[in-house]
């Protein structure tokens, strides 16, 4: 949901007060946290959404990934996860939610994580996630706030993803790039996560529906900085620049640009379909990570020690009062 409409609807809800209660609600964080000692707490969060692409076992592989992130997003260990199911009783092959369930088993084991369960709704339209269960240490988990001044800022898989999904919708994209695009979604941000939490990051946080500018700017308000961005720094997906200048955009980029427009200032001559992939909504999309800036040389270092071959520095952090500039 658009964000200032949903937060509108949880600002009715009571408030819990619960001094283990780390993170909550406020703050569009990723994930939950909760302290169970002082030495452990969970981070607890869950994902679902309809398929974007025909094959099953990758849509599978897509929304467990997707779900895993936003733990990993906050530096957590995922340890447990449960299935999220909407399947119709009749009128789809079971073989379908059975492929489904495979590519979500399969990217749980990848994260060295646990299936136990889950629950399944009869609905006409299929949709699948996890609810997911992760540790960590109660003062190292990482949020949207917290990047400093001279941090630098990385971004860890290439951007265009969801004009993708909308080029697959209308059959406009080639067989290449679709299996281009579903393999950065099915790849978890395990390794990046990893590397950030050798590194000592400052913060982070995953890029899925709000974009890279839209995440961007939640961090440079959470955090009370400005984060400036390298427009032609920024990995992106050649084909969906190419979709994007022939008008391929879907209606919740605009929606992003429009609602943050206002706080993001754009410096000198950047195309205009460059400009647009930097909002665009991103399914299972890459960390968005604030690292200091005597650690970037390790921090590229450990990225490619873990395979995150695409990942780039994107930019870096300074004071000043809480937007992005494009540049
Ligand atoms: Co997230
Ligand atoms: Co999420």
């Amino acid at each position: 949901m658009p964000p200032a409409e949903l937060a509108e609807i949880l600002a009715a809800l009571p408030k819990f007060e619960d001094p283990n209660l780390l993170v909550g609600f406020e703050g569009s964080s990723d994930a939950a946290v909760y302290r169970l000692r002082d030495d452990l707490a969970l981070v607890c969060t869950v994902d679902f959404f309809t398929p974007i692409v025909d094959d099953p076992f990758w849509f599978g592989q897509i929304a467990a990934a997707n779900s895993l992130s936003d733990v990993y997003a906050m530096g957590g260990r995922p340890i447990l996860a449960l299935n999220v199911v909407c399947f119709p009783k009749k009128g789809l092959p079971k073989e379908l939610l059975k492929e489904i369930l495979r590519g979500g088993c399969q990217k749980v084991q990848e994260a060295e994580a646990v299936l136990a369960g889950g629950h399944s709704v009869d609905d006409p339209e299929v949709k699948y996630g996890l609810s997911v269960v992760g540790v960590v240490h109660p003062e190292r988990y990482l949020t949207n706030a917290g990047a400093r001044p001279g941090d630098r800022l990385f971004l860890t898989k290439p951007l265009g993803l969801g004009i993708v999904a909308t080029a697959i919708k209308g059959n406009l994209a080639t067989e290449s790039l679709v299996q281009r695009a579903i393999e950065i979604m099915a790849t978890l941000n395990k390794g990046a996560a990893e590397a950030m939490l050798e590194v000592g990051a400052h913060a982070a946080t995953d890029i899925t529906g709000f974009g890279l500018l839209g995440h961007a700017l939640e961090m440079a308000e959470a955090s009370e900085v400005e984060l400036v961005v390298e427009a032609h720094k920024v990995p992106v997906l050649q084909e969906a620049l190419e979709l994007v200048s022939m008008g391929m955009v879907p209606e919740g980029d605009y929606e992003n640009i429009r609602f943050c427009e206002k706080k993001v200032k754009v410096e000198g001559n950047i195309e205009e379909s460059l400009l647009t992939i930097l909002y665009d909504a991103q399914t299972s999309g890459g960390l968005l990570i604030s690292v200091p800036e005597d650690k970037a040389p390790l921090f590229w270092e450990r990225l490619l020690a873990k395979g995150v071959f695409e990942a780039a520095e994107i930019g870096f952090v300074r004071q000043g009062s809480p937007r992005v500039v494009v540049r």
